[in-house]
């Protein structure tokens, strides 16, 4: 008989109030999918589970601890669902992990992060823009991450799919890559719309999303500011979109 688990894997975040309405609420909807396997959590970023023990003392698994608790709790069947946003460093570490622990059950299947195919983009787009509310004349900014992995093509090539399904008053820029807040400032420009409704494009409101992006100084909300812009910030995460989690639901059900 096979003792079957699904592990989720997240980058991770120090907010609890976000990490409920984010990262346990996919934990509890993969449960409610997936009644005949048992729910284990990991997150990647080590700085993040390290604070979490010394503010919270709150211990969570990594990759590697997690797949040794499977093991250990006698786990034959894994899926392992990230709940990354692309396909990037978080993503390849992961893997790594999981790589070399192949020998330790018979069968791990991996689902993929959340903008992986055209669909996925199109869905998460159509879940975004489904439970977001624009004002008249309002444009939507989101702020993704951004890295310097090559998969920061994710973001540009996001912002060209929000125009092509009609939705041209969303712009897309990232926090630690490209596009810059700059750019995206340069076609508000353009548009000659004077709202801005900032929202994440993580999957967490954590500290991006409150200090970087909606921070009274030095954020992109101070900025659009200064320059004029009449601007609304919503903490809301993606992992709080229905439509984004069923994303996740359905990136397991592919790997098995
Ligand atoms: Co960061």
């Amino acid at each position: 008989m096979e003792k079957k688990a699904v592990l989720i894997v997240s980058f991770g975040t120090s907010h609890l109030d976000t990490m409920e309405k984010t990262i346990g609420k996919i934990e509890e909807d993969v449960s409610e999918a997936f009644p005949d396997r048992k729910v284990y959590r990991a997150f990647t970023s080590g700085m993040i589970i390290r604070k979490l023990k010394r503010t919270e003392n709150m211990q969570i698994d990594t990759v590697k601890e997690a797949l040794e608790r499977m093991e250990a709790d006698g786990i034959t069947d894994v899926a392992v669902q990230p709940t990354h946003i692309i396909n990037g460093i978080e993503n390849d570490r992961m893997m790594e992990e999981i790589m070399s622990a192949m020998g330790k059950f018979h069968r791990i299947r991996v689902g993929k992060p959340l903008l992986s195919s055209v669909d996925d983009y199109k869905k998460a787009i159509h879940a975004l823009m489904a439970e977001t509310v624009l004002r008249e004349g309002e444009v939507l900014v989101l702020m993704g991450h951004g890295t310097e992995h090559h998969a920061n093509a994710a973001y540009p090539m996001l912002e060209y799919t929000f125009h092509a399904l009609g939705y041209t008053q969303v712009l897309v820029g990232t926090v630690e890559s490209f596009p810059e807040l700059k750019n995206v400032m340069t076609k508000l420009e353009i548009s000659g719309k004077k709202k801005v409704l900032l929202m994440p494009f993580m999957l967490v409101a954590g500290d991006h999303a409150k200090n970087d992006m909606a921070g009274e100084e030095d954020s992109w909300k101070s900025e659009l500011e200064a320059a004029g812009y009449e601007v609304r910030a919503m903490l809301k995460g993606l992992g709080e979109f229905e439509g984004i989690r069923r994303i996740f639901l359905e990136h397991i059900r592919e790997a098995l």
